[in-house]
């Protein structure tokens, strides 16, 4: 048998060999976990500044049990934790460093295999990177969902409520007392936003694509099944070493086409398609943005919020992740998987026990759900829409722009009295992409002008180079490539110009006539960076737009070589 990697540290009986020993007996380890046994890292993302990712110290223990149960050496390690909602600028600016802190720990450790514990938005695509450029055996546990969020009794949805309670106060239809008194009710358990958000869409990709064990997207993070699959896990991935099963067996094109076909049963987050895309990058498959297209004839299935009306703890209940694969079996792509075998065994036998929440094929939420991919020359490398979030009558018009250069000139005026826009103008936002904020944040579901606001408008075009949380909806145009930042035709785009959408065609286009915008190029410089050190500068230098995941491009591809050089 093949010496396993971690031999190399564990197995000398030279001078390292003894350095790398005697300090992890320093914990109280006897001689023989390193016998050459698998030693698995769990990798942990657990802070409590990342509130969603607060449970993953005791999943983390039960990752142990099922580790040492089959034969493994369990090692936890930290890394970098990304807070969406405690993070400025924007949690996403560091998804990168995260991915890079995940890399370089399994790279210099002695680890033969790892679990990934993460759950808030960016932290599961940050570790799956990372991972996936090192290609050790990997799986996934995610946080889970909090328990549904409650407000006089009624349920209400992480995010997806925010974003109409704040309307409603500035509607004068809330008070602010109530506003207050809404926030403790809304996130009242460890775990992830309970609306189908970017972090429960990425855990329900996760399971599509065949990195986590069945059942992980929507298992509550308090629900003791969740610490039993924990433990499974342990067990399986002590497994997956020794038949040296790695994430570039599983994240083929065809795991990518069945998280996209995934994506849009769940009515899941705009943000999965930066993730994947850089995701993609990492394992070598040929994944473009035109690929989502793949999905757009899919239907909605899960009715969760933003899209429908559930929360995921319903999802749980009524089935979960095991239940949209099995709706869509026709549709997907054969595929290995973390338990070595098809993508079918992870919903074979699946039943569903509520079926306003997790709808069929022939009777979905909505038709033709998944995500459009908008080109034009506005956005001559892309842009993106999610139809299911949005109104229906706004995916194809034509309407005057009105622009705002910068998130500061937006939140200095949007609120006016005097602004010049009517429900039918188009809201422009500039600046907002990867170089430009810098981090691409999610503001790109800017809100809707207070004084079309008491008029009853609850819904406008937007757009922007920015992202938008998945926990968000309205006809919101997101991800305009190239941005504005990096002399993208958005950037050249002034308050009267014509716009034209056409979701069902797929265009995006500024009407404005070439020379005028030959004129406005040439004037046009960017604006000055906000930062000129440190790790924001090196992100700003080597960020890849929208298209490209906005990953760093340094970062794309692999190395598995393993190191032999010792540090003594
Ligand atoms: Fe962490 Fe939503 S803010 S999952
Ligand atoms: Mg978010």
């Amino acid at each position: 048998m093949k010496k396993r990697r971690s031999q190399h540290w564990y197995g000398k009986l030279d001078k390292d060999g003894f350095i790398h020993r005697s300090w992890m007996k320093n914990q109280g380890f006897p001689d023989h976990v390193f016998d050459g046994r698998p030693i698995i890292g769990i990798c942990n993302t657990w802070s409590e500044l990342t509130p969603c990712n607060s449970g993953l110290r005791d999943l983390a223990e039960g990752v142990k049990r099922g580790v040492w149960e089959a034969g493994g050496f369990p090692v936890e390690f930290p890394v970098m934790s990304l807070g969406e909602t405690q993070m400025k600028p924007t949690a996403m600016l560091f998804r990168n460093l995260l991915a890079m802190d995940v890399e370089e720990s399994i790279r210099a450790y002695g680890i033969d295999g790892v679990v990934l514990l993460g759950g808030c938005d960016k932290t599961t695509p940050g570790q799956l990177m990372g991972a996936a450029s090192v290609d050790l055996p990997t799986i996934v546990v995610s946080s889970g969902p909090m328990l549904n969020g409650k407000y006089r009794g009624k349920d209400i949805g992480s995010g997806t409520d925010v974003w109409k309670f704040s309307e409603a106060v500035r509607a004068g239809e809330m008070t602010l007392q109530d506003f207050m008194n809404a926030e403790s009710g809304m996130s009242r358990s460890k775990g992830v936003c309970m609306t189908m958000g970017t972090a429960s869409t990425m855990a329900s990709l996760v399971e599509a694509m065949g990195m986590s064990l069945p059942t992980n997207a929507a298992l509550p993070a308090v629900d003791a099944r969740r610490m039993a699959l924990a433990h499974m896990t342990g067990k399986r991935i002590v497994e997956m070493v020794d038949e040296d099963l790695k994430p570039s067996d599983i994240l083929t094109k065809a795991a990518f086409e069945n998280a996209i076909l995934a994506n849009a049963a769940v009515g899941g987050s705009t943000n999965a398609v930066v993730h994947l895309l850089a995701l993609a990058g990492r394992v070598g498959v040929d994944l473009t943005l035109q690929d989502f297209e793949i999905g757009s004839d899919i239907p909605l299935l899960v009715n969760c919020m933003p899209s429908g009306k559930y929360l995921m703890e319903d999802f749980c209940y009524a089935g979960g992740m095991p239940v949209v694969l099995s709706e869509l079996k026709s549709h997907l792509r054969p595929a290995r998987t973390v338990l070595n075998k098809d993508i079918s065994a992870h919903y074979e036998g699946a039943e569903c026990f509520d079926r306003d929440v997790i709808h069929s094929f022939d009777d979905p939420v909505k038709p033709a759900a998944g995500l459009r991919v908008l080109r034009g020359n506005l956005a001559p490398n892309g842009a993106i829409v999610k139809p299911s979030a949005a109104t229906d009558s706004l995916l194809e018009t034509e309407g005057e722009a009105y622009v705002f250069d910068s998130i500061e000139d937006l939140k200095a005026n949007i609120d006016r009295d005097d602004l010049p826009v009517t429900p039918e103008t188009i809201l422009v936002l500039k600046g907002c992409g990867p170089k430009g904020y810098p981090g691409m944040p999610e503001v790109g579901n800017m809100p809707i002008p207070a004084k079309l606001v008491k008029q009853g408008v609850r819904d406008m075009i937007r757009i922007s180079d920015a992202r938008m949380s998945g926990t968000a909806f309205g006809t919101v145009i997101l991800h305009v490539s190239p941005e504005a930042q990096a002399g993208g035709p958005l950037a050249l785009v002034k308050t009267g110009d014509r716009i034209r959408v056409s979701a069902s065609k797929g265009a995006l286009e500024l009407l404005v006539d070439e020379q005028e915008l030959a004129a406005r190029r040439a004037a046009w410089r960017p604006d000055d960076p906000h930062f000129t050190r440190g790790y924001a500068k090196l992100y700003i230098d080597h960020v890849l737009q929208a298209d490209r995941g906005a990953d760093l491009d340094f970062l794309v591809g692999k190395d598995t070589r393993l190191v032999t050089r010792e540090s003594h």
